[in-house]
């Protein structure tokens, strides 16, 4: 099964409108012409912009969240109707700074999943351990917990429209990056677990690796075989930086 690598770019809390067009007239003529599918995620305040100039490439874009009501009384929150409205194609949800910075629950997330699918977007949805569960072996734990909680109310045949990214919590702006080794073994963990949902849309999900990947690390850690891409955060502010991430998925 060929799965299409998939390189997304999550820029936190960074970047006004200025700085996110000046990163695409960079970013733009650096992507090899045929190749991974790239996603953008910038802050809400830049969407609009970055959706209107990423028109006519392959670039598609992102949210870092939305919230799982269609509209109402809350305050600071977006709708997928609103993302859908700019034109934003993929939405990340369940970030691990969301989970542990915002209290975003996997109860949430479980109503958030069959929204963004039913509006038409695509999720890339984030699970991932913290180092105290590691160091007690309790990863296949927790990402089997979050991946049955966070996909309870999606139907198995709409298994393979989420991607799934495995950011492991010590691994997040730390510098330390997971081993191709531990990536592999995290991203099949999470395969198998959709496996018992729908076997076919396990082959076909896209499982991504976040974490410190940076362009010295990106090629083994996309070579190892169930790893589907990246979610980026510190190293996608940098277009150089991301454009080479880019290539290493492209060979
Ligand atoms: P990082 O962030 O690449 O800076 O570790 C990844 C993420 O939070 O998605």
């Amino acid at each position: 099964m060929s799965r299409t690598p998939l390189l997304a770019a999550n820029w936190k809390m960074h970047k006004t409108v200025g700085e996110a067009l000046e990163f695409l007239d960079a970013l733009l003529p650096a992507l090899p012409a045929e190749g991974p599918e790239v996603v953008l995620c910038p802050a809400y305040t830049a969407l609009a912009p970055v959706v209107a100039r990423c028109v006519e490439t392959p670039v598609r874009v992102a949210a870092q969240n939305m919230h799982q009501a269609e509209s109402g009384a809350f305050t600071g929150e977006v709708s997928a109707a609103m993302l859908l409205d700019l034109g934003v194609e993929d939405v990340i949800l369940g970030h691990s700074e969301r989970r542990a910075l915002f209290a975003e629950s996997d109860e949430a997330l479980a109503e958030k999943l069959p929204t963004a699918l039913e509006a038409g977007l695509e999720p890339i949805l984030c699970v991932g351990e913290d180092e105290a569960q590691r160091d007690a072996d309790q990863t296949a734990e927790v990402l089997t917990r979050q991946i049955e909680a966070d996909l309870a109310a999606v139907e198995p045949e709409h298994l393979d429209r989420i991607v799934i990214a495995y950011e492991p919590i010590w691994a997040i702006g730390t510098g330390r990056t997971a081993t191709p080794e531990q990536a592999q073994e995290a991203v099949a963990l999470i395969r198998e677990r959709v496996a018992t949902r729908d076997a076919g849309a396990a082959e076909r999900v896209r499982i991504l690796y976040g974490g410190s990947v940076k362009p010295a690390n990106a090629a083994e850690l996309l070579a190892q075989p169930d790893v589907d891409g990246a979610l980026v955060g510190g190293a996608s502010l940098e277009a150089a930086d991301f454009a080479a991430i880019v290539a290493a998925a492209a060979r």
